[in-house]
């Protein structure tokens, strides 16, 4: 295995939540396949001892696209050097499953020369507490700039129409971290982790709802590859109407990646309401703000 960075044309999305089931082996599994599906060369590499997603990759059948392994699991190095393990040449993206209590002073060793950093949330309270605590951390203690437009939260296992996925979605609300994908709690899930597959590997009249849902997420992290950031963005607006995040309404932004991710040009993205109000670090240097609406 190379020790080395990332080539140019490589894309990395770090899946990332120390709070433990919050969902990151589903998201960087289900990423990973949907990569490979839609014909990109893909990589898994695997921080967590647990050996999650290389379980999952090992129960995938050689019919489905390749996704080559990496064990970044098992090496006996110091974190910083495990994490410069490069994937195979000629790899289009690198998906990151990272394991669960990861404490604040290591993160910046995860989020090193991501492009995409996906934020998993479940809708329980103390998956809310949990995420509060990880992303304060993320901005003040790994000085992560929100403005480089890396971070999205992911709402996982969620269930509408019930108390905690609208305590979950105020709790979003209250973030200018974009909310890039609302996943159901769903079953398939679960035959997916089985199998060794991704959502979009099964016929699409069983998956329907759940394709859907994925359709803002990988729409968002396209625009992460052509290294759109979206504070520079035009403003758009997102609507949270039938419990997933809205189209936004911004120009169009081309995107020059053939493939089914191609058609996705916009990036969701909430803006700054008159009504909101900035809580500053306690250093004040206006890099670690997050921005929270006194709105209804
Ligand atoms: N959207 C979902 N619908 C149904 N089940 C889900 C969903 N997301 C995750 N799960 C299930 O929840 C459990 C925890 O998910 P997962 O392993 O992805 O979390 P994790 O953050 O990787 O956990 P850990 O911190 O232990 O590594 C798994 O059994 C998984 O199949
Ligand atoms: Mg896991």
């Amino acid at each position: 295995m190379a020790i080395n960075g990332k080539n140019n044309n490589q894309r990395k999305v770090v899946v990332l939540n120390p709070k433990g089931g919050s969902g990151k082996t589903t998201v960087a599994s289900n990423l990973a396949a949907f990569f490979a599906w839609q014909g990109s060369s893909t990589a898994l590499m695997d921080c967590d001892p647990q050996g999650s997603s290389l379980h999952w990759l090992s129960n995938r059948s050689e019919d489905l696209p390749r996704i080559s392994g990496i064990a970044a699991n098992k090496l006996n190095l110091q974190a910083t050097r495990s994490w410069q393990l490069s994937a195979p040449p000629g790899t289009d993206h690198v998906v990151v499953d990272t394991p669960a209590a990861i404490r604040a002073h290591r993160l910046i060793e995860f989020t090193r020369g991501a492009d995409a950093i996906l934020i998993p949330v479940g809708p329980s309270d103390t998956d809310i507490h949990a995420a509060t605590v990880f992303i304060s951390d993320l901005l003040l203690v790994a000085k992560e700039d929100r403005r480089a437009g890396r971070l999205g939260v992911v709402a996982n296992r969620v269930r509408e129409r019930t108390v905690a996925y609208r305590k979950l979605m105020r709790f979003l609300d209250s973030l200018v971290i974009p909310l890039v994908g609302v996943l159901r709690d769903s079953q398939n899930y679960l035959h997916a982790a089985a199998e060794g597959k991704g959502i979009h590997e099964f016929k699409p009249y069983r998956v329907r709802k759940d394709l859907d849902q994925w359709e803002p997420l990988v729409r968002w992290l396209e625009t992460r590859a052509v290294g759109i950031a979206p504070i520079e963005r035009p403003p758009v607006q997102v609507e949270r109407s039938m419990g997933c995040i809205g189209r936004p309404t911004a120009t169009p932004v081309p995107s020059p990646v053939p493939g089914p991710v191609a058609r996705m040009t916009t990036a969701p993205l909430r803006t700054v309401q008159p009504n909101d109000v900035v809580e500053s670090d306690s250093a004040g240097n206006g890099t670690t703000a997050i921005l929270r609406s006194t709105g209804s």
